[in-house]
């Protein structure tokens, strides 16, 4: 049963939109003629993206700048998206990034930052928004959590700890939603081609970038399944299956496996962002 048969005349928000997923998110919005508010630091790509989306077909386009880092951001971002939009019907929970490496020479303020960013921001933006959902009985939230979210992921084990969160969070609220009009989705992506990894510091041009998918049907597929009402959505036949094929085996192989294959990948040597 689809639960947003239009995105057209809702009020979205999108997080993380100035690149990547969250821009793609943005455009398709705005071709359905959603008002969106569009927020991240990046002020001039926020700038241009809303543009964007005016001519594209958004009814409205504004662009917030706020570093979802500090705490006060999200009631700022949510004040100021109802302020433009009257009420927001849709949020993209999409903004994030890594900290990848071993953990225990990671850069502590920067993977506590991580975390604030990953879920605690998320998680306040839909406590504030949803009880507006529930009772105009429309809209949703689409959290963008990873295939990191499924499986362990050593070199990335805080991430992909944010990337579990947000998936049981959302997958739980799917459930006590269920029977309400709102629909409440996780995507989790695969290796995407985004400024993910350049923000996160692996060299550019690495190999796992071989093995990415285009940006805009990842972006689709989020903003699809949202509206299908479905739990959880998956882009890609070898994403699925290698969700599908650990179910068979001992959880301490995958988890081993999982270590030889991220560890054979290019370390991280510098933070862009
Ligand atoms: N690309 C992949 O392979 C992949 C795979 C699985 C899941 N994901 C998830 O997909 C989501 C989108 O990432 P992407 O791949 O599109 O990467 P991206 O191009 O780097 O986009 C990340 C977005 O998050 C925003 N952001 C980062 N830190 C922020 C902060 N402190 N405050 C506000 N906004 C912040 C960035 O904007 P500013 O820098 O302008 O603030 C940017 O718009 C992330 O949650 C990521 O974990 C990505």
């Amino acid at each position: 049963m689809a639960r947003i048969a239009s995105y057209r005349d809702l009020g979205c928000l999108v997080t993380g939109a100035s690149s990547g997923i969250g821009a793609d998110t943005a455009r398709l919005l705005a071709r359905e003629g959603a008002r969106l508010v569009l927020t991240a630091r990046r002020e001039d790509r926020l700038l241009a993206l809303a543009e964007e989306c005016r001519e594209l077909g958004a009814i409205a386009a504004y662009g917030i700048v706020a570093d979802l880092d500090d705490p006060a951001a999200p009631a700022h971002v949510v004040e100021m998206a109802e302020n433009h939009l009257g009420h927001v019907d849709v949020l993209i929970n999409n903004a994030g990034f890594a900290v990848p490496g071993l953990f225990a020479s990671s850069d502590l303020e920067r993977t506590l930052s991580m975390l604030r960013v990953n879920v605690c921001a998320a998680v306040e933006l839909a406590h504030r928004l949803l009880p507006g959902m529930v009772k105009r009985r429309q809209g949703g939230i689409l959290n963008v959590s990873s295939m990191a979210g499924h499986l362990p992921a050593p070199y990335q084990s805080a991430y992909a700890g944010t990337k579990a969160f947000l998936l049981n969070w959302s997958n739980g609220l799917h459930q006590e939603y269920k029977h309400s009009k709102v629909a409440i989705t996780a995507l989790c992506p695969g290796v995407t081609d985004t400024e993910f990894f350049d923000a996160a510091g692996y060299p550019q041009g690495g190999s796992i970038m071989k093995l990415s998918a285009p940006c805009g049907p990842v972006a689709e597929l989020g903003v699809r399944a949202l509206a299908q009402g479905k739990m959880e959505a998956v882009p890609g036949p070898l994403n699925k299956l290698l969700l599908f094929l650990p179910r068979f085996l001992p959880h301490t192989w995958v988890a081993s496996a999982s270590r030889r294959v991220m560890g054979g990948r290019p370390k991280p040597e510098r933070r862009s962002r």
